[in-house]
């Protein structure tokens, strides 16, 4: 479903400095797994997850999605990809603040040609599931972190994506809440076949992976000096 081929990407410091923030990443997603990308703050999780979304273009190497390298859209067929065939739960938690959460979840159907009614009957199971079913007309403005998180999960979920790539989605959740969603995320995975991957530094969200790759400096590594290699092994 996903394969990453040697992605390289590399910034220009302010310093005029080169940040090399991928150095050679290369791995598979296949339909029905649930990938925890782990690394510390600055490995490259970020822009790994974006190049995948087409938000980004690395400097050398492939992302192909269901066959199609992504890294060569244009800006259209990239902007379809990303409304349509991906679901992209990002870091930040902006909603759109005059807006009630059903709407904000629906916001890609709504380009669709499916209709209001129908958009808000797909995203209602999604938000209750999510546990956010009382929250269904509190605007944007209205909602803590950890509910505007929730309503974008549901937004990334809402097309019925087969690639779902999450950069800290429990970030803003309590340690309950945060279980609850990652319990539901994997559930997702399995009953829909969907694969995903998951960038966090909570070690425990790694347990819920089906396997867990971990990132530092830019590289795959086997595991990361810091953490206990059980939270690493694959399974
Ligand atoms: N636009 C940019 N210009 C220059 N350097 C950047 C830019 N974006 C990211 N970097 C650098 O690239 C490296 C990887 O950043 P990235 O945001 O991918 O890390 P991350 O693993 O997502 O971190 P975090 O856990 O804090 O979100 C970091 O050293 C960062 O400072
Ligand atoms: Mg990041």
């Amino acid at each position: 479903m996903l394969e990453l081929d040697a992605l390289v990407k590399r910034y220009r410091g302010f310093g005029g400095e080169t940040i090399c923030a991928l150095d050679g990443v290369s791995m598979t997603v296949t339909p029905g797994e649930l990938i925890a990308l782990y690394g510390p703050s600055g490995s490259g999780k970020t822009t790994l997850l974006a190049i995948v979304a087409a938000l980004m273009r690395p400097d050398s190497g492939c992302v192909v999605v269901d066959g199609v390298d992504v890294v060569g859209l244009g800006e259209q067929d990239a902007a379809r990809y990303r409304r349509l065939e991906l679901g992209y739960v990002g870091q930040s938690l902006e909603l759109i603040a005059g807006v009630p959460a059903i709407d904000n979840a629906a916001l890609k159907l709504f380009d669709t040609r499916i209709g209001v009614r129908e958009a808000h009957r797909r995203v209602v199971p999604l938000l209750d599931r999510l546990g956010l079913g009382q929250r269904l007309r509190h605007r944007g403005d209205q909602l803590s972190a950890g509910e505007r998180q929730r309503v974008l999960i549901a937004r990334a979920l809402a097309t019925d994506p087969k690639l779902v790539v999450a950069d800290e989605p429990t970030g803003s959740l309590d340690t309950e809440r945060s279980r609850e969603v990652l319990t539901l995320l994997r559930e997702l995975c399995e009953e829909r076949g969907v694969a995903m991957l998951l960038a966090t530094h909570d070690p425990q969200a790694a347990a819920f992976a089906t396997r867990t790759r971990a990132l530092l400096d830019g590289r795959l590594v086997d595991r990361l000096p810091d953490v206990p290699l059980a939270g690493l092994q694959e399974r």
